[in-house]
Formats: structure tokens, C-alpha cells, sequence
């Protein structure tokens, strides 16, 4: 049976800091966070945008095109979560409107969350074909001003919906999954912030990455040149480029020309928005799917980092009219509209969403009509409104 993915939504704050902008700031060269890092612009999400309203506003960008009453599961991966107990899923089941039957919940494994989601989700279908499956993932990337993690900041969500008549990706069966206890990156639950060893994240993310691609390809019979492309967890782009070039490492000219160019297509979206943690990867697959060149049947390979850590290397297929589900247009105007901030604006955002509005303070949003956004807190309770 075919399951996949059917439907891509994404989703990032209407703000945004420009890297030359931040190095300034910083006393830094430019190209270190431009070519370096890899990063070009980073979004920031203002208080009135959290975890959950981004999830509800990454689904609401394809819930017209697809049938409610068919989605049976609805799972949401965050590592920027609003509640202890109650899952970010509710709160998108109730503003989309979703069946009370749906099986909603939250998962947690740093930014390997919506993955987690995604092979929970394509098990269902494959056991529930005429129901659908949900799964979004939403982060707010918060390392602190003045940190060498500050660059690799960014807010965003994507929802994918897995169905059994999938119409972009084919997922394939099988999977190679590796996991370690280490501390290279975590968020303790009294922090807004996250800690992270980032040198030491980024060997872990490559050595994972070797580990897992080779152990796919052995399991799958498959080489290297078997791919039409590779997409990453972008934390930041530059991270993805290293995994790349260990991918291609030995292989012919034509693999290698045709591996780094799609490379380059996939990180396009990233390197503007930052990271958004557990949509990274899949912000890149949607990257690679608009400004790539791949045809019916490609395989890609996708593989997913949290940390702590776990990785997974798994593929996809490209389905024939995969273009006509994305939106290009609506994707691009997305990044077009936000609205440039001076440093010290982003500073004084990124300072006042470390703490929680008090009761009955209620948030007003400057996103546009139709987007949701966090309201203000009343009786303890988050409120969710729509502009
Ligand atoms: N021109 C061009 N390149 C330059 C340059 C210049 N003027 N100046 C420096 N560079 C290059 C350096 O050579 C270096 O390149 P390489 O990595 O290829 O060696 C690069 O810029 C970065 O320079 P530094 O290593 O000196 O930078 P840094 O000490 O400021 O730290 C960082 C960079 C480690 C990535 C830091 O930004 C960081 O800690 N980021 C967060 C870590 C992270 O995202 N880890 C990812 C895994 S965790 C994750 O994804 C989250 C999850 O699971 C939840």
C-alpha cells in the first residue's frame, strides 16, 4: 500500500532580522554568519506568536483543500511547548475544527518531534487507510542575545497531512534509526533558553548522519547515486552542507553535481527563516520540492536530527503532479511580507517573550487577517483567537 505525504503547510512570523544586520551588531563579519553559518535572515516570532498558533496557522494554509472528517489522528511535535500537561494538538483540533474522534496528542524528542510524528502517523494509515493523519511540527529556536547560538535562531511551523493516496511523497518502507544518551543540546523546564555544546552537536549530527545513511543504504541495497537528493535537519545551513558533503564523498562527477545542486535548492527557505527545530527538515524537503529539479519517481532521502539524541535516515518517492499541491507563491509571500527589524527591536521582541503575560493582559497581533495568534492568558488558561 502506498502512504505518504499528501499536503504541506508552512508557516513563520511576519518579522525578521537580517543577518548583515546581527554582525554588525555583534562585531562580527558578515560573511562568517552569511557564508560561515549559512544563514541569510532569521524570523522572530513576537509575543502573540507561540508554538501552537503557528501550528494552527502552518495547517490552515492547506485544511480547505483536504476532508476533516477523514483525519483520524492529529499528532504535534514541539520542543517549545505551552503546557505541561495538555497537548498543543487540542488547541489546533479546536480551531480547525476537527472530529472529536481524532486521536490528538504531543510528542517530544527535541527537533527529531515531527518525525517521531510522521512514522507513528504513516503506521496508522497504513493500518487505517481511509483516515488520514495530521502531524505539525513548531518551534520557537531561542539561544539568547549575544550567544554564539544567536544566529541560528528562527520561529516557524509545518504540518504535513499522511494519507493513503498520497499526492507529493510516497513514503518507502524500512528505516535506519540511531540513538545515544549525550548532552549536546536541551532546554531545562525552568528555561526559556536553550543550552547547547554546539561543537560538539555538530560532530554528534555528522556522525549520526553517517552512521544512519550508511546503515540505509546497506539494508536497502542502494548507493549514493540511487539519490536524486538528500534533504537535512537545517539547524542552520551550513550543518546541512557538511552532512552533504560526507554523503558525496566518492562518488561520481554527475552524483556529485547533482546532489550539491539540490543541496542548494533545499536550503533556500531555511537560510531565510532560521531554524524552526522540528519543522527544519521538513521546511527543506518543501525547499528542495519548489526550487529543485525532480521528476516523478525520484528518491529522495530525508534525513532527521533531535538532539540528545536520536537520528533517523529514511526516503521518499516523488509522486507525478506533485507541483499542483504546493503553493510557491503563497510560500514566497510568506518571507516577501514580513517586516524588517532593527536589532535593537528584535532585542526588546526577544526579551519580552521570555516571560508569560500576566492574567487578563490581553495581546493584540499585527498578522494578517485570518492568522491566528496567542491572545493573552485568562483563568490560567492560553487563549487562541484569529484576527
Ligand atoms: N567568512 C566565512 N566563514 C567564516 C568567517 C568569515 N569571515 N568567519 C568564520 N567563518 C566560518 C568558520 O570557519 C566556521 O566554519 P566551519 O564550521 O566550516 O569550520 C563557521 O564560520 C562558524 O564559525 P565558528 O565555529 O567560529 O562559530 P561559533 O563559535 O560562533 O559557533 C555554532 C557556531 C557552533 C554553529 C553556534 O552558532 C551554535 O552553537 N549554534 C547552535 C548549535 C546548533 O544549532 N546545533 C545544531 C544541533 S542542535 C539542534 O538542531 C536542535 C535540536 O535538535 C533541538
Amino acid at each position: 500500500m502506498k502512504v505518504g505525504i499528501d499536503q504541506i503547510g508552512y508557516f513563520t512570523p511576519n518579522k525578521y532580522v537580517d543577518m548583515v544586520d546581527l554582525a554588525h551588531a555583534r562585531n562580527q563579519d558578515p560573511n562568517k554568519f552569511l557564508i560561515g553559518i549559512g544563514q541569510k535572515k532569521m524570523s522572530v516570532a513576537d509575543p502573540t506568536q507561540d508554538a501552537v498558533s503557528m501550528g494552527i496557522n502552518a495547517t490552515l494554509r492547506y485544511i480547505d483543500k483536504i476532508d476533516k472528517s477523514k483525519v483520524g489522528l492529529l499528532i504535534f511535535g514541539t520542543e517549545s511547548s505551552v503546557d505541561q500537561s495538555k497537548s498543543g494538538s487540542l488547541f489546533v483540533k479546536s480551531a480547525l475544527g476537527l472530529n472529536p474522534t481524532v486521536r490528538a496528542f504531543e510528542v517530544k524528542e527535541a527537533c527529531f518531534g515531527l518525525t517521531a510524528g510522521l512514522m507513528i502517523a504513516q503506521d496508522f494509515v497504513r493500518l487505517h487507510p481511509d483516515q488520514t493523519a495530521i502531524v505539525i511540527g513548531s518551534d520557537i529556536a531561542r539561544y539568547g542575545i549575544n550567544t554564539a547560538g544567536e544566529v541560528t535562531q528562527g520561529a516557524g511551523s509545518v504540518s504535513l497531512l499522511i494519507s493513503s493516496h498520497p499526492r507529493i511523497l510516497e513514503l518507502n518502507e524500512g528505516h535506519s534509526a540511531y540513538s545515544e544518551d549525550i548532552n549536546d543540546f536541551w532546554r531545562p523546564n525552568y528555561s526559556k533558553t536553550a543550552k547547547v555544546d554546539g561543537k560538539y552537536s555538530t560532530q554528534v549530527y555528522l556522525d549520526f548522519f553517517k552512521h544512519t545513511f550508511s546503515a540505509y543504504k546497506e539494508r536497502k541495497n542502494l548507493e549514493t547515486k540511487d539519490f536524486a537528493a538528500i534533504v537535512y535537519h537545517l539547524p542552520f545551513t551550513k550543518m546541512g552542507l557538511k552532512a552533504n558533503r560526507l554523503a558525496v564523498e566518492g562518488t561520481d562527477e554527475e552524483t556529485n553535481a547533482r546532489l550539491m545542486d539540490s543541496f542548494t535548492a533545499a536550503k533556500e527557505l531555511n537560510a531565510n527563516v532560521g531554524n524552526i527545530y522540528t519543522g527544519s527538515l521538513y521546511l527543506s524537503l518543501l525547499s528542495l520540492l519548489e526550487n529543485g529539479k525532480l521528476k516523478a519517481g525520484d528518491l529522495v532521502g530525508l534525513f532527521s536530527y533531535g538532539s540528545g539524541a536520536m537520528a533517523e535516515f529514511y526516503s521518499a518517492n516523488v509522486v507525478e503532479g506533485y507541483e499542483k499541491q504546493l503553493d510557491k507563491v503563497g510560500d514566497k509571500a510568506l518571507l516577501d511580507n514580513r517586516s524588517k527589524l532593527s536589532v535593537a527591536e528584535y532585542e526588546e521582541i526577544f526579551s519580552a517573550g521570555l516571560e508569560d503575560p500576566e492574567n487578563d493582559v490581553e495581546l493584540t497581533s499585527d498578522e494578517e487577517k485570518g492568522r491566528y495568534y496567542f491572545a493573552g492568558i485568562h483563568n490560567d488558561i492560553r487563549q487562541y483567537q484569529v484576527k
